[in-house]
């Protein structure tokens, strides 16, 4: 395997380090080490990523970064405002190129599951209407879910207001007089709250559990984890 090298100063400030024209000042400062290279690091030099050390510390991977992330409520999947979900990733992530951004988005009031990467062509594999990739939301009613509901939404003709094209047949399962499991196959603006207003009735909690393959497992609200590498290569069909 050829490992590819980089120039240090544009590593470092793709990364979201510090600029490339800062790397001087932090080489002098001592704050950058490569183990065992014995020549004089500069901001040219050409370096392995996983040799380099800021403060003592490995840097983040230089590859594309995968993510399972939990949405808290009042956040929102945007990048320029003070409620932002990337307020809980590492504040250098910010200057990394290329952005790290989400598969789909979740609104202001829901909870729940969210890939974010900066590798775009994984996520759009994964938001991808083709795809139909099953999304799991926990659902809590202010009324009882009518009678007529499994049927209305696995029919595949549910029309929501101000659209052409019904939505893509759902499943449901009641959990309690107001409480529901609702699975989508599509990602459509506010898609859940709309469909409840189709059948006459309002979400009071809106909290999404699995996406695809992935749940959240113990991952508290705003926390993030690396996917592994078997997580990251499965397929978008359950
Ligand atoms: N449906 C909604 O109404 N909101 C979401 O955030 C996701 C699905």
């Amino acid at each position: 395997m050829t490992i590819r090298q980089e120039r240090l100063d544009h590593l470092l400030s793709r990364l979201g380090y510090c600029s490339r024209s800062e790397v001087r000042d932090w080489l002098r400062a001592g704050r950058i080490s490569v183990p065992g290279v014995t020549e004089r690091l500069r901001s040219g030099s050409k370096v392995n990523a996983d040799q380099v050390r800021v403060d003592g510390e490995a840097i983040d991977p230089a590859r594309p970064l995968y993510l399972l992330y939990h949405k808290a409520l009042g956040t929102v999947c945007a990048h320029d405002d003070p409620h932002s979900i990337y307020d809980d990733l590492p504040m250098r992530w910010r200057y990394r190129r290329p952005v790290v951004s989400s598969a789909g988005r979740l609104d202001r009031d829901t909870s729940g599951l969210l890939l974010l990467s900066d590798d775009g062509q994984w996520l759009h594999r994964w938001s991808h209407a083709r795809n139909l990739v099953p999304r799991h939301y926990r659902v809590l009613l202010a009324e009882p879910l009518r009678n007529d509901a499994e049927q209305i939404l696995a029919s595949g003709n549910l029309l929501l207001e101000g659209e052409n094209t019904p939505c893509k047949p759902a499943q449901v399962q009641r959990l309690g007089e107001r409480e529901i499991r609702l699975t989508l196959r599509e990602g459509r603006y506010h898609e859940v709250r709309r469909m409840m207003a189709a059948l006459g009735n309002h979400v009071q909690a809106l909290h999404r559990e699995g996406f695809g393959p992935f749940t959240l497992g113990d991952l508290q609200p705003g926390a993030w984890r690396f996917l592994q590498e078997n997580e990251m290569q499965q397929e978008t069909a359950e």
